[in-house]
């Protein structure tokens, strides 16, 4: 494990503590850490809720995600940093004035305010943060996604959480731009000489992102019934990873350089509407099926409720530059699928003259496959000559390089990642208001296309690839989706 380097002390405020994000992920990002020592001595965690506990029975709440007894014993030393505060949603009640107290006790110390809420009150909790003048020249608010709805959703909130801080102090998270290897994609792409003359439209047939999971909507049926597929995933974390394949080189990684590069992709891709979205968009939702073995409902069962919301898409996107003219990035993400996988894959061109016979075997294009989770790495598949007697025989072999066998495998998970990056005030990692637009602004003109008709909702047995109409958005050009694990 690479040396761990504590960040400076901070106080960090988290509403709506008693939820599921803040118990889930906060808190124990908070806690790992915080156990590998780099959270230092006089940092102060505040939770605070609507309901009416102590701190101690917040304490046994929040702890029963942390397994173990050897990380029980720690849980309680770490438990000394938190106290829990009730509070009001309007900005009124006395627990905001018991904050405001703590905190001014260390007024210079670095502040973070993380809401852990639905974006519907970001804007309320702003204005009390405001009233309360809790926000100090060095305090940073983290947003959750989804920021908004839509468009003009999204405005809004922007605005009224700018109207008390600052563009500079706002770090809207994308937990995906947390994890190792979307880290890894900007090393991969411009530490290395040998992939960049060949990453454009010359050199690459078309790119592949899926992001696969095996759960179902769950618990949060009431949001996620309400988003899909599209707003949960595509509208951010897909765009995301589109992003990075697709950015120029920025001249630095510092927090603006990579995000203008970022918007200016998100600015090229081509609105999908009209004829072309009929072609270019599939949606589906889950229907009974298996997963694991074991009968898994369809969506509209756990949702309680015949609806249309989609759980899985395809989609066909453009990016209208110089370098990606004609290069297809074909995105899927479904809920409810047959594997637990994200990969980035990127389908480059074959040679331009096959000098090898026929008989020798099938020439295949080089393949690099990223693998973001599980067994996170990256394999370029390469022509090769099977080796010893008997002529000239080709073999399509992979140069792989697993995370788990070349370096130390137990790395900060994205969360505790992307809170120490906060702490450091290291925007690169988040989302910058511009960029939400606009990918707000190309997710609305698909939804326009959906409720104009384009593409009827297909459904899929759980534990399934998708509908077969997603197969087919590749298949009618000539091409495949490939399994990143057996490609
Ligand atoms: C969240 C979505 O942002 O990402 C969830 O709201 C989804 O619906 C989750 O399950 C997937 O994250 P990961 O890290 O498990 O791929």
């Amino acid at each position: 494990m690479a040396e761990l380097v504590p960040v400076d002390a901070f106080d960090i405020v988290i509403f709506g503590a008693t939820g599921d994000l803040a118990r889930r992920k906060i808190l124990p990002a908070l806690f790992h850490r915080w156990c590998d020592g780099q959270i230092p001595d006089g940092c102060r965690i505040i939770a605070a809720a609507r309901e009416d506990m102590s701190s101690q029975q917040y304490l046994t709440r929040a702890g029963e995600f942390v397994n173990g007894a050897k990380k029980q014993s720690a849980w309680e030393a770490f438990a000394k940093l938190v106290t829990y505060t009730p509070i009001d949603a309007q900005g009124d009640g006395p627990g905001w004035q018991v904050i405001a107290d703590t905190l001014d006790t260390d007024p210079g110390k670095i502040r973070l305010f993380y809401l852990a809420l639905p974006p519907s009150v970001y804007g309320a909790f702003c204005a009390a943060i405001g009233k309360h003048r809790l926000n100090t020249k060095s305090s940073r608010i983290v947003l959750e996604k989804p920021i908004g709805h839509d468009f003009h959703s999204a405005r809004r909130i922007n605005e009224a959480v700018g109207a008390v801080f600052d563009e500079t102090s706002i770090f809207r998270i994308d937990h995906y731009l947390g994890k190792e290897t979307v880290q890894n994609l900007l090393v991969l792409r411009f530490a290395n000489m040998l992939l960049e003359p060949v990453w454009n439209a010359n050199g690459i047939d078309h790119v592949q992102i899926t992001v696969a999971e095996t759960l179902g909507a769950g618990e949060r049926a009431a949001y996620y019934d309400r988003a899909g597929a599209l707003r949960d995933m595509v509208q951010n974390h897909l765009l995301q990873l589109l992003c990075l394949v697709a950015i120029e080189p920025p001249f630095s990684l510092d927090g603006d350089a990579v995000r203008t590069e970022k918007l200016k992709v998100l600015r090229a891709l081509r609105l999908i509407r009209g004829e072309d979205a009929a072609r270019s968009l599939v949606r589906g939702q889950y229907a009974p099926g298996m997963i694991d073995g074991a009968p898994a409902p369809g969506y509209a069962a756990e949702a309680g409720h015949a609806t249309q919301t989609e759980t899985f898409v395809a989609i066909r996107a453009s990016i209208d530059n110089w370098r990606w003219a004609g290069v297809p990035f074909y995105l899927r993400t479904g809920k409810r699928m047959a594997h637990r996988r994200s990969e980035i894959i990127i389908q480059f061109k074959p040679v331009p003259h096959d000098l090898i016979q026929a008989d020798a075997g099938v020439m295949q294009p080089n393949r690099l496959v990223i693998r973001l989770q599980p067994d996170e790495g990256v394999k370029l598949m390469m022509m090769t000559k099977d080796p010893g007697p008997g002529g000239m025989r080709l073999r399509y072999v992979p140069l792989n390089l697993s995370f788990a066998e070349a370096f130390e495998a137990d790395y900060p998970d994205a969360y505790e990642r992307l809170l120490m990056a906060v702490v450091r005030g290291n925007l690169a990692l988040f989302m910058r208001r511009d960029e939400v637009e606009a990918a707000w602004r190309w997710t609305d003109a698909i939804v326009q296309a959906w409720r104009d008709g384009a593409s009827p909702l297909h459904l899929y047995p759980a534990g399934t690839d998708g509908p077969s109409q997603g197969a087919l958005l590749l298949n009618r050009e000539g091409r495949e989706w490939f399994d990143g694990q057996h490609a």
